[in-house]
């Protein structure tokens, strides 16, 4: 395949960034195409860790050009921050992507703070509230941005307009000078990346180029196919990339689906398989499963292939890449979700009502774990058998075959399983 999309098969953090780099050693582009910082790829490059929120992660490689499409979010203060950590670049910025400005981040606030213990869990870095503008047709977009006088007339109406929604939330209300003097520096440092990324990329294609999108976030993350509304404000799944990049859907060739061995999640919203006993803070703290933008400790669940099978549905995966396969390393049995009951009826789907989805019991199998340590294994064939039963299983179990797999952070400890990319 030339042009393959990496998606999150679950609520985010499955190992996206470090699949990305492995595959990015074949390709000619990376490509963001939705959400904004945040997201957070780990990639380990040359024994050095960086954790990227915004650039796509083939920037840390020079031979690679990357680009942020017209689906993306921008927080340009934290695109300013995260570039001046990288040298020796390749990058293209769509005009149409939209910016993330200090109003939307003092809203994302406001409106979780609202809520109260009903609240969302979001990240706080503005990303819903720069979406609700796309879509109310108040936005800015990049190629505003750069544009000095349109940026300073823009901007001091939204500003104007935003400090009415702000004062009748109680929160502070923010200073317009303050605001365009500190982005308008920033918008002289993103302008010359600016560009056309829908002609770029349909050139690139026409070149023959290979290309990764690289999703951020997970499928159970969607807007409009995951738990909402405990989601995310953009799509993460395979079907979105044609319009959030402006390629035609038929020059997508596959998906790779990053699944975690197990199931984690961050923020609020209901996770049947969540693990509630002392075996959490276990796999916790061998996975070191810690939020890479928040910090927070992540809730730890059991696979739920009633997930993986949606994921599959609504997004299209060609190839299932498992990640952190060692972490389950030690545990005598492990549980797979196979299907869930709901009032006393066997179901194979995800409630569209999240009363309904909090209801919902999984039904599991168990398996023998493994104790033998496989953070060295460089083949399918050298895992021991009870993991190679996992691994089959997932694959009965989801109808997707196995790529790749992973059994440790870096990069030789991620192994291919079929020539995909
Ligand atoms: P928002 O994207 O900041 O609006 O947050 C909405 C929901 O998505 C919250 O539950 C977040 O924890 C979750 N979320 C957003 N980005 C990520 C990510 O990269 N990994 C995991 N969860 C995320």
């Amino acid at each position: 395949m030339r042009r393959l999309v990496i998606v999150g098969t679950q609520w985010g953090d499955e190992g996206k960034g470090k699949i990305t780099d492995y595959l990015a050693q074949n390709a000619d582009l990376v490509v963001r195409y939705q959400g904004g910082n945040n997201a957070g790829h780990t990639v380990v490059f040359d024994g050095k860790k960086y954790s990227l929120h915004l650039l796509p992660s083939g920037i840390l490689n020079p031979k690679i050009d990357n680009v942020m499409a017209n689906g993306m979010v921008i927080n340009p203060k934290a695109f300013v921050e995260e570039i001046s950590k990288v040298s020796d670049f390749s990058l293209h910025i769509s005009d149409r992507a939209h910016v993330v400005l200090p109003y939307h981040l003092e809203l994302d606030k406001a409106y979780e703070a609202l809520k109260g213990s009903k609240n969302i869990g979001t990240t706080h870095k503005g990303i819903g509230p720069t979406y609700t503008d796309k879509s109310s047709r108040i936005g800015m977009r990049v190629s505003t941005f750069i544009h000095e006088e349109r940026f300073r007339s823009s901007l001091y109406e939204l500003i104007r307009e935003k400090n009415i929604e702000l004062g009748l939330l109680k929160h502070p209300l923010l200073n317009f000078e303050a605001i365009y003097n500190e982005y308008s520096v920033y918008a002289k440092v993103m302008a010359p990346y600016v560009t056309d990324t829908s002609l770029y990329l349909n050139q690139a294609i026409e070149s023959d180029k290979k290309i990764l999108f690289e999703g951020a976030q997970g499928v159970l993350l969607c807007l409009d196919h995951g738990t909402y509304p405990f989601v995310t404000s953009s799509s993460p799944t395979a079907s979105s990339v044609p319009l959030n990049t402006g390629i035609a859907p038929w020059l997508v060739e596959g998906a790779i689906g990053v699944t975690k061995a197990y199931t984690t999640r961050v923020g609020s919203g209901p996770m049947p398989s969540e693990i509630h006993s002392e075996l959490a803070s276990h796999i916790r703290t061998v996975g070191n499963e810690f939020g890479t933008t928040t910090g927070r400790p992540r809730r730890i669940g059991w696979l739920d292939t009633v997930i993986l099978r949606h994921t599959k549905r609504v997004s299209g995966l060609s190839y299932l890449a498992v990640t952190l396969l060692d972490v389950l390393t030690g545990i005598d049995e492990l549980k797979i979700a196979i299907s869930y009951t709901l009032d006393g009826v066997e179901i194979d789907r995800i409630p569209a009502e999240i009363e309904d989805f909090e209801r919902c019991i999984p039904n599991y199998i168990t398996m023998p774990g493994w104790h033998e340590d496989i953070t060295q294994v460089k083949s399918y064939d050298d895992l021991p058998i009870n993991a190679k039963n996992y691994l089959f299983r997932i694959v009965e179990l989801v109808g997707v075959p196995i790529g790749m797999f992973s059994v440790g952070p870096d990069r030789n400890q991620t192994i291919m399983v079929k020539n995909i990319f």
